[in-house]
């Protein structure tokens, strides 16, 4: 079957083929602490053997879960944030109808999102539509304490209180959290909520492939069973027993961590297949919050191509030379669209008559690696053979595995996230939380309010 390819030749005119593949033993070591728990991290790398780990129990539990939501609303309300949000976002977006608000409805329902965005007017909206519509609430949060989630659910929860009473609300509630702390899990249990337990030893932007992934996932229509096996057999290609030359994932880590001590700090993931914009920025996330730490870190950005040709890519091409692109290429489409001749030929496109959209979409991406790899900016491609669950699922675990080993390379914990805990001290301090006077005290006089 046709897999995920890695192309990193555009990297070695600035950083030589010996020098990356130098990294072998560093590499290799780093995939072994990784299997044999002996990292930093460790009790945060479940994740690395779930795919094969996850039972048809399992998966026909998620899928009936999923069936039952479907019978009983029109929406389903996924209620989360970060890894409890981005990921299912990421694979909902890349396999979803470019227009599926316009579109005849099928008989999945449409999965809308709370809680990564707080903004009034945001959940205002959601509940004005809301108003006219079944619906029912995925909320999920591994720690079970987070404000954003934990406020917009406590919006929603009384809003579907109120629109269909406490016993069927109860009904349309699924949580997704940890098996015993925190108080989603203590709301959960007092209320009675169906839930599912996001395993101990996997973190928020690793969780994908656990109910956090699955569920909303299935839910939306779309088939699990693919996207594990995916990862599976991902899983396999980048295992401990595969020679670091026929690992992708620990290729592409030490290219990226190459390429950083030669000064490129800046990667750009990009794209050229709008569905996949969503995977960028579970992307983003993956990497910013693994390695951004202990000043150091590649700062993970996105682009959408050709849109974005047409703004950033005068700085790609001509900015500042700390950057990298990271290209995600789809070499098959659902879709054959041909260019019509013209018999005035007014626009003068006749010379592209009978070509493929996709053709030109391609001679886009490659023209633009070589403009980009002559303006100083290396190339990684990636090439996905087409975007359906198993492929994503591929992706997926790909990323993952890789983050893994580049975060070792960085000398970093790729599993924990101790800098966003700032912000969240300063604004519990701001709303007055009890237990945070002392902080609020200096707070306010710090912003003279
Ligand atoms: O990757 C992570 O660990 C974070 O992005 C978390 O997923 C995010 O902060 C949400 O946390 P929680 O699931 O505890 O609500």
């Amino acid at each position: 079957m046709a897999e995920l390819k890695l192309d990193i030749s555009n990297v070695f005119p600035f950083v030589s083929k010996e020098v990356i593949y130098g990294y072998k033993e560093e590499a290799t070591r780093h995939l072994k602490a990784l299997h044999y728990k002996t990292g930093a991290g460790s009790d945060l790398t479940g994740w690395i053997d779930l795919p094969s780990r996850i039972t048809e129990d399992y998966i026909s539990e998620i899928e009936e879960t999923a069936r039952e939501l479907g019978d009983m609303a029109e929406i389903v309300v996924l209620i989360g944030i970060g890894g409890s949000s981005a990921g299912a976002k990421a694979i909902i977006s890349a396999l979803s109808h470019n227009f599926e608000y316009l579109t005849e409805r099928n008989k999945f329902p449409y999965i809308l999102f709370a809680g990564q965005n707080i903004g009034e007017d945001y959940l205002s909206e959601l509940l004005q539509v809301l108003d006219k519509k079944s619906y029912a609430i995925i909320v999920i949060s591994k720690s079970g304490t987070t404000t954003e989630t934990a406020i917009a659910f406590r919006i929603l929860k009384n809003h579907l209180e109120n629109q269909v009473g406490l016993i069927e609300a109860r009904k349309r509630i699924i949580a997704i959290t940890d098996r015993e702390k925190g108080a989603l899990r203590t709301l959960t249990n007092q209320l009675d909520y169906k839930s599912f337990v996001i395993p101990e030893d996997t973190g928020g932007r690793y969780s994908l492939l656990t109910p956090v992934g699955l569920l909303p996932i299935a839910t939306a229509g779309f088939n699990i069973r693919n996207l594990i096996e995916g990862a599976r057999v991902m899983a396999k290609r980048t295992g401990l027993f595969v020679s670091f030359e026929k690992n992708p994932s620990a290729l592409y880590a030490v290219t990226r961590n190459a390429l950083y001590k030669s000064g490129k700090t800046t990667e750009i993931l990009v794209n050229y297949n709008n569905k996949l914009n969503f995977l960028s920025e579970w992307w983003k996330q993956l990497y910013g919050e693994s390695e951004g730490k202990e000043n150091k870190g590649i700062f993970p950005a996105s682009v959408n191509f050709p849109a974005d040709l047409h703004s950033l890519g005068q700085y790609i091409q001509e900015g500042e030379r700390n950057l990298f692109e990271n290209v995600i290429s789809v070499a098959d489409t659902d879709h054959a669209l041909y260019i019509p001749k013209d018999t005035d030929n007014f626009d003068q496109l006749n010379y592209l008559a009978g070509k493929r959209m996709d053709e030109v979409n391609k001679m886009a991406e490659f023209g633009a690696i070589l403009a980009h790899v002559d303006g100083g900016v290396p190339n990684i491609r990636i090439e996905i053979p087409r975007i359906n669950e198993y492929h994503l699922g591929e992706l997926i675990y790909f990323f993952k595995k890789a983050c893994g080993i580049s975060g070792y390379l960085l000398g970093v914990n790729p599993f924990d996230q101790p800098g966003v805990e700032a912000y969240k001290r300063n604004m519990f301090a701001l709303l007055e939380k009890p237990g945070f006077e002392e902080e609020t005290r200096k707070i306010r006089e710090r912003i003279g309010r």
